[in-house]
């Protein structure tokens, strides 16, 4: 029998992703220990391979058959755009997609002007102002603490994920506009979807059974 292989994004929703696992007895102790450096584990008895890779990552190894499974967030789904099947909403990692940005922002969005948009999922970015608004708008693609842009004047807005809300509160930012909403979701390479049908399906049964 053949490995089949997860990939798992490093971060918020990969501890909860082990956890689910356990929940329907697949086990992997060793990618636990904090301390590892190491990178693939792999479970023997039931021929299961993971690894941890940077989150925007998943879906390339998952398109590319490198990886069969994927856990990820659907920011990174839609930031990516990749080939792959999306088979299940986890049902963890819940947060949204925004435009936030000062009070004062509202008025130049609701006017349609020319504005900066800074943020780390430019093609989201981009299909929410020119498809879905119509707005033509300057793109600044950052990699990370978004939130500082509009404070210290590099756009007038950002685009990025809101979860509890308090890194905005703290930095005197408000939500001004939802794009979406997000969770954890499982990709599957569409080849091994078809060639490994029987194990995968059984995986997203028992998942789906417990969710
Ligand atoms: C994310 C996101 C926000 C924050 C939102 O950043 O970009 O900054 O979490 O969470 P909250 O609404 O619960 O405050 P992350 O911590 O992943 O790091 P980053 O700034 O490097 O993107």
């Amino acid at each position: 029998m053949r490995y089949l292989t997860f990939a798992l994004g490093k971060g918020r929703l990969a501890k909860t992703a082990l956890e689910l696992f356990e929940k329907i007895g697949i086990q992997c102790e060793e990618m636990k220990d904090p301390g590892s450096r190491k990178l693939i584990f792999v479970n023997e008895e039931r021929k299961l391979k993971f690894f941890l890779s940077k989150g925007p990552d998943v879906p390339t190894y998952v398109e590319y058959g490198a990886a069969d499974i994927g856990i990820v967030g659907k920011d990174t789904i839609l930031e990516e755009g990749r080939k792959l099947y999306e088979v299940l909403d986890l049902g963890f990692g819940k947060c949204n997609m925004c435009v936030c940005g000062p009070k004062a922002s509202q008025e130049l969005l609701n006017r349609g002007q020319l504005i900066r948009v800074a943020t780390k999922y430019p093609n989201i970015a981009k299909d929410y102002f020119y498809n879905k608004k119509h707005q033509t708008v300057e793109i600044i693609k950052l990699n990370g603490s978004i939130e500082l842009a509009p404070i210290v004047g590099l756009s007038e807005v950002i685009v990025d994920i809101v979860e509890t809300g308090a890194t905005l509160r703290e930095n005197g930012l408000d939500v001004l506009e939802k794009i979406c909403p997000l969770s954890a979701r499982m990709v599957v390479n569409q080849v091994s979807m078809k060639m490994e049908n029987e194990r995968i399906s059984e995986i997203i049964r028992d998942i789906r059974s417990i969710l």
